[in-house]
């Protein structure tokens, strides 16, 4: 493994990172314009990046050992590559000049957790050439420069969320996000409390082809509400009349926003977890995203001492979940957890509190 400046060959001509997000509540509501708390990881992706010198851009990721060539007028291999390409296409698509560049990327995010170490990638790749050629542009903007990157060059049709969190977000607050507006607050999290996130080790195999089921779902059931997007229907009961599965989409999505806009007033600890819990219901029986090994992992965090609910995070079939807990009590509730999850012959593994984490905080 290379570091940066064994990469570049001398110190780089920008460095910057981005963290991944762990959402609290608004699961599936950012594509029906709807409402979202997501707050920042500690593991955050770094870019570091030099201006080339054989007219190519060459990037390297130190996690994978592995480097990727492409021409300038080229596309990059599918892969990280296409990440950072995505990113260097929406710069040039503004009309600014991309030079060549050597593009040194490392995380300390796990690939694949439903963290959203892709946003993470494209926000610090973006900040880096933002910073490298004195971009105008703010991190809103950033945010959906990322978005259209990861829908055109990693082919994922997702929402806003993700992007917004990494450009957005930090760790010790909840960022509140309206994503039609895209007006976005930083809000404290309940008082004495502390996060627990646990991969649950399985795959989201079908994340993609759901994902883009639920779409179309929330899409139909607009239209047939006559409504923009399931954020224009206030009242679930109007979900009553569609036939099932819409009747049920549009049931999580309207009560999912409500969750979040009741948290985002302000509630204690106690009551936030019963909307994690509520959530992730939810998200099981009438979004179906959930499965049998995020069901038992909620669970077993429920049974933790000191734990206010959990739910899944990200979109579904595999991936995270995340617990609300009381201060302190985070650590043995996660071991806790975990030990029981992989007694069943399960692979999961703690993500936050990070286990051994010096006490280094980013900025
Ligand atoms: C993925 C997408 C987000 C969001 C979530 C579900 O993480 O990238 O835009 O839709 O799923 O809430």
């Amino acid at each position: 493994m290379l570091s940066a400046a064994q990469f570049l060959g001398g110190a780089p001509d920008a460095h910057e990172s981005a963290p991944g997000r762990v959402n609290l509540l608004g699961e599936h509501t950012d594509y029906n314009d709807g409402f979202m708390l997501p707050v920042a990881t500690p593991q955050r992706t770094e870019v570091a990046l030099a201006v080339g010198r054989d007219g190519d851009f060459t990037l390297y990721s130190a996690n994978l050992d592995s480097t990727v060539r492409f021409a300038r007028g080229a596309a990059a291999p599918p892969g990280f590559g296409s990440y950072v390409e995505g990113c260097i296409r929406m710069v040039e698509g503004e009309g600014i000049t991309v030079p060549p560049l050597r593009v040194h990327v490392h995380t300390t995010l796990p690939v694949g957790a439903g963290l959203s170490s892709s946003a993470a990638l494209e926000i610090a790749m973006l900040r880096a050439l933002r910073s490298l050629l004195g971009l105008p542009f703010d991190d809103i903007a950033l945010a959906r420069m990322a978005q259209r990157a990861e829908i055109q060059y990693a082919k994922v049709h997702c929402g806003i969320m993700d992007q917004m969190a990494a450009s957005l977000a930090n760790r010790d607050h909840m960022l509140f996000i309206d994503a039609r507006s895209l007006a976005h607050r930083l809000l404290p999290l309940p008082a004495a409390s502390e996060l627990i996130v646990i991969d649950s080790g399985v795959a989201r195999t079908l994340a993609g082809s759901m994902y883009n089921t639920r779409r179309s779902e929330c899409d139909a059931a607009a239209r047939q509400l006559g409504v923009p997007r399931l954020r224009d229907v206030h009242d679930a009961a109007m979900a009553e009349a569609l036939a099932s599965p819409l009747r049920e989409r549009v049931r999580h999505v309207v009560r999912e926003n409500a969750r979040v806009l009741e948290a985002a007033g302000g509630v204690d600890a106690r009551r936030f977890g019963q909307l994690m819990n509520e959530s992730h219901a939810s998200l099981r029986d009438d979004y179906a995203v959930s499965i049998p090994a995020l069901d038992v992992l909620t669970d077993l965090l429920r049974a933790q001492s000191g734990v206010y609910g959990a739910r899944l995070t990200g979109a579904g079939f595999g991936g995270a979940c995340v617990a609300l807990c009381a201060r302190g009590m985070a650590a043995a509730a996660g071991q806790g957890a975990l030990a029981a999850y992989n007694a069943g012959g399960m692979q999961g593994r703690l993500l936050i509190p990070v286990p051994n984490e010096k006490e280094s905080r980013d900025e």
